[in-house]
C-alpha cells in the first residue's frame, strides 16, 4: 500500500528501511523521501515505524502533583 504519494513509497520499503536500522521519520526522510513533499504521509509513516519496532507513538506522561 503506498504510504507516500508524492513519493511512491510503501508500506514494505518502510518496513524493510526500519529492520534496516530507521528508526525515525527523519531517517525515512533522508533514506527514502518519505514526507519530503507535502507531508501528509508523516503520521502514518511514524506509526508504520512505532508498530515495526513494537512501541508507541506516545509516551506515557506520568503525573507527580506537588505538595499544597
Ligand atoms: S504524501 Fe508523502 S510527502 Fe506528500
Amino acid at each position: 500500500m503506498y504510504v507516500c504519494i508524492c513519493n511512491g513509497i510503501t508500506d514494505k520499503q518502510i518496513r524493510r528501511a526500519a529492520s534496516a536500522g530507521a528508526s525515525s521519520v527523519r531517517d525515512l526522510q533522508s533514506e527514502l523521501g518519505v514526507a519530503a513533499g507535502c507531508g501528509s504521509c508523516h503520521e502514518h509513516a511514524a506509526k508504520i515505524l512505532a508498530e515495526h519496532h513494537g512501541t508507541s507513538l506516545f509516551e506515557p506522561v506520568i503525573y507527580h502533583p506537588s505538595p499544597a
